[in-house]
């Protein structure tokens, strides 16, 4: 058997639930973001308000297709899952989705990443986008073990821009059409709350 998965998942997790982000969860999204700030960018993290700002309108801004999930245990955001809009034409718009996976430092290591991400990959397949990508640090080996291992493809190296510290690889995940997709099913010891955002005036619905 293969390390981690999940196999392990079933034996390292107590029961999480992934829900759609309220409001009210905005302190735990960005306390656990800036945490990851410095291993998935190589920065000291922003001022907190920046922060919390950003991530206030991103959870205002969500629809059917992308938004932010939290990954709860015993009442704690142990991690959270977002997939932004990220091309700006007609055509790709509501197909491609920016991937955004973080944990809380106290919860890494124990499978709470590899079920959020396996989650969005069912989201994404759900509502019909048909590719994720992301940019990751070459040095974050933890989530470059995770999307290696959940069929993303690394596209390539991007340059260096201005004071980058850190390289970054840039990887895509082509959203299978059918039920072959890796986060088929859902992890023992997983539940979720598919509840939908409210209705935004002009937002984006595919059903
Ligand atoms: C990246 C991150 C989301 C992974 O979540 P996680 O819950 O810790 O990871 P999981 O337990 O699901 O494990 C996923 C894989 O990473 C590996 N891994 C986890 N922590 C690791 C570590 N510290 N070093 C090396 N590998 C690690 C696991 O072994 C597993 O790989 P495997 O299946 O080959 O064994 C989490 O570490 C995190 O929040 N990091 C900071 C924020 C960040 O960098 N986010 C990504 C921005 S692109």
């Amino acid at each position: 058997m293969r390390h981690g998965g999940i196999e392990m998942l079933a034996n390292a997790l107590e029961l999480i639930n992934i829900r759609r982000a309220k409001q009210q969860d905005l302190t735990g999204i960005v306390d656990i973001w800036l945490a990851g700030v410095l291993s998935g960018f190589g920065i000291s993290p922003p001022p907190t308000e920046n922060a919390l700002r950003f991530f206030a309108e991103k959870l205002d801004l969500q629809t059917e297709i992308f938004g932010i999930w939290v990954a709860v245990r015993e009442d704690n955001i142990v991690g959270w899952q977002g997939l932004y809009p990220c091309r700006n034409n007609p055509i790709e718009a509501l197909t491609v989705a920016e991937s955004s996976t973080y944990v809380s430092p106290t919860t890494r290591a124990k499978g709470v990443g590899r079920t959020l991400l396996l989650f969005a990959q069912e989201h994404a397949m759900r509502v019909q986008l048909r590719e994720l990508r992301g940019n990751i640090a070459t040095t974050n080996t933890a989530s470059l073990r995770l999307v290696d291992s959940l069929g993303w493809s690394k596209v390539g190296t991007l340059p260096r821009a201005r004071n980058d510290s850190l390289e970054f690889f840039f990887y895509a995940y082509a959203v299978p059409s059918d039920r072959k997709c890796h986060s088929r099913f859902e992890p023992i010891g997983t539940t979720v709350d598919r509840a939908q955002p409210r209705q935004r005036a002009g937002s984006s619905q595919l059903s």
